[in-house]
């Protein structure tokens, strides 16, 4: 079974509530439409309703829960829980309302943050950052995490690396400046997001153009010292590096280049050093390989808020919700 495939019967087993904000597009009521005839998860969709009418002509979102987030009885409780949160940042009452019914996104993340959503999918017309902003302001991260990164999984065909062509990269899509402590939470992370979503044990590559000090510069000590930091923090990790990444991914070549390391030769989540090679890598292979790639999925949030590519299609919103369901049974 293909994983995305898989990672719908899971979000079956305990439907949770996913908050589609992105009600001026057409590909939000096809994916809505597919979501809720599979019985992936509950969809609430936030617009005026007549907006809602009529952009979702030709299908069928019966079973979806609009809210106006101009009559919704719970606007006041979301209105408070934002100057609440906001307010050492100047929010006010009238700021508050003002940008929770201009921007779907703050009402979204003020849902899920009161109980009344689990998670929140946008992204098919908002950029990565207007996407994401409204849940780092506003669900913050989890206990004991400093940064959200983003990941994807990459479902790679015919493909005898990683866990049979599946894969962990990150970050891909949000710190735009790493350090090595950094660098190791994002690995702990990406090792637990793999775990999550295919039940495998994950084995860890830290990335560089370095194996095991073959070079020398202070972005090899980077990584090395990610390492170093990350084997403290998580023992019983499956974790190695620097690696290069046919040092990772290659049997033969790992076991030259990093003799008795159980993770290289074998990696299956890879964690890059910049979100240059992240991003630029995770394009490579779904370009080149012809990889379906899912995400980018945040980690880190205390509560699942995913992104969306703009080029998205009806089906990669469906992915991504199933995603976003399972990591809010996660969260339980
Ligand atoms: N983890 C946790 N919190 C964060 C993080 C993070 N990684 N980054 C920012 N924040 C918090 C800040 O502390 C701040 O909180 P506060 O307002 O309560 O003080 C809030 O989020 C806003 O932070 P700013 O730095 O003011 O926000 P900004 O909007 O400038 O940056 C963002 C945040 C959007 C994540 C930015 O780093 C960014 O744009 N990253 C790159 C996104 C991108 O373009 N990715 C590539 C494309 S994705 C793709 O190709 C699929």
């Amino acid at each position: 079974m293909a994983f995305i495939d898989k990672i719908k019967q899971q979000a079956k087993q305990d439907k949770k509530r996913i908050v589609l904000p992105e009600t001026m597009d057409k590909r939000t009521y096809e994916a809505a439409e597919k979501i809720l005839k599979e019985g992936i998860a509950d969809i609430i969709l936030i617009g005026r309703p007549e907006d809602i009418k009529k952009n979702s002509e030709g299908f069928d979102i019966s079973g979806a829960v609009c809210v106006d987030p101009f009559t919704d009885p719970n606007r006041q409780k979301y209105i408070d829980k934002f100057v609440e949160l906001r307010a050492k940042k100047g929010m006010t009452p009238e700021k508050a309302e003002e940008q929770m019914t201009s921007d779907y996104m703050y009402y979204a993340c003020l849902m899920c943050k009161c109980g009344d959503a689990d998670g929140a999918v946008s992204g098919a017309c908002h950029s990565t950052g207007n996407t994401i902003r409204p849940a780092l302001q506003l669900l913050k991260t989890k206990p004991g995490i400093h940064s959200v990164s983003g990941f994807f999984l990459m479902e790679v065909p015919d493909c005898e690396y990683g866990d049979n062509g599946l894969f962990v990269f990150a970050d891909c899509a949000v710190n735009t400046d790493f350090d090595s402590a950094k660098l190791a939470e994002i690995a702990g992370l990406s090792a637990e997001s793999f775990r999550m979503l295919t039940g495998d044990e994950p084995k860890v590559a830290m990335l560089s153009y370095s194996s095991k000090g073959s070079a020398k510069h202070d972005d090899v000590t980077k990584v090395a010292d990610a390492v170093k930091i990350a084997h403290e923090q998580y023992p019983d990790l499956k974790l190695d590096g620097e690696l290069q990444l046919d040092a990772a991914l290659v049997p033969s070549v790992g076991a030259a280049k990093a003799p008795g390391s159980e993770v290289a030769g074998h990696a299956n989540t890879l964690v890059f050093p910049s979100l240059e090679a992240g991003n630029i890598g995770y394009k490579l292979v779904q370009r080149l390989a012809k990889a379906n790639a899912y995400g980018p999925v945040l980690q880190g949030l205390a509560m699942p808020v995913n992104d969306l590519s703009r080029g998205c299609f009806a089906d990669d919103i469906v992915g991504v919700v199933a995603i976003t369901a399972v990591q809010a049974q996660a969260n339980k």
